[in-house]
């Protein structure tokens, strides 16, 4: 059994594979910081549409990247559902982030190499405090190439798109499961094929196939490898 001390865990995979999930319950677990880097490129996605950039024009949006602040708070006793809190440039975005306009758009604007690269920057600072995990597509194989631990956590496509359609329905949305597979199998078409950081397993990443397996029994499974027992318990 691998036993090693980890300061990082970097954990990758397709949208609603159930990534982020396992990232927060394992951040949970061990005290350590969690980190959604999609919500970054939501948030110039958000900011983008809110100052009326044109999303095909890449310098602009690139400029744009670079210019805004993003903040990112750990969840402290909120009472909506959110499990972090998004500031750009001191405005509370959180649930901005969510909306199906940033959703239709994110896959463009994180595919601009210079938004990526700023992107990357600040992950890494984050990164190099320690103590992190942190969730995407890249993060095993660009972000934190040397991370101790990586992951890429994937399910099958109808059961992502049944995931978000339950999702969507329970935050009061209306949810079409057609549309959303369609919106998945795009989404994932996109990020997969995209020129800069496409999403892909590291070489030396842990496959971990979510579709009939809950997040908690991952945690565990993963918690096992890392963790020595204390007194025969977790
Ligand atoms: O995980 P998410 O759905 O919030 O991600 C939003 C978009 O950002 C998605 O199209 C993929 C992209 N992304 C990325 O390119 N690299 C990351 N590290 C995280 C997300």
């Amino acid at each position: 059994m691998v036993k090693k001390h980890i300061s990082l865990i970097a954990i990758d995979g397709p949208a609603a594979s159930g990534k982020s999930t396992v990232g927060r319950l394992l951040a949970e677990k061990l005290h350590f910081l969690y980190l959604d880097t999609g919500c970054m490129y939501r948030a110039v996605t958000w900011a983008a549409l809110q100052h009326k950039i044109d999303l095909g024009d890449e310098t602009a949006v690139t400029h744009l990247a670079r210019d805004i602040q993003i903040e990112i708070f750990p969840e402290n006793g909120e009472a909506d559902g959110r499990h972090y809190t998004v500031h750009v440039d001191g405005q509370d975005i959180t649930w901005a982030l969510r909306t199906p306009a940033v959703d239709a758009n994110v896959s463009q604007v994180s595919s601009y190499l210079g938004v990526r690269q700023e992107m990357v920057k600040r992950q890494r600072a984050f990164g190099e405090r320690g103590a992190v995990v942190m969730v995407g597509r890249d993060i095993g194989t660009v972000v934190m190439p040397d991370a101790p631990l990586k992951l890429y956590i994937t399910a099958s496509a109808e059961e992502r798109a049944r995931r978000r359609t339950r999702d969507r329905s329970d935050q009061g949305h209306t949810a079409d499961y057609d549309r959303i597979l369609a919106d998945v199998l795009r989404r994932d078409d996109i990020d997969s094929n995209r020129e800069h950081s496409p999403l892909r397993p590291a070489a030396d990443a842990i496959l971990i196939d979510s579709t009939e397996q809950p997040p908690t029994m991952i945690v565990n499974a993963i918690l096992d490898m890392i963790q020595e027992p204390v007194n025969g318990n977790r």
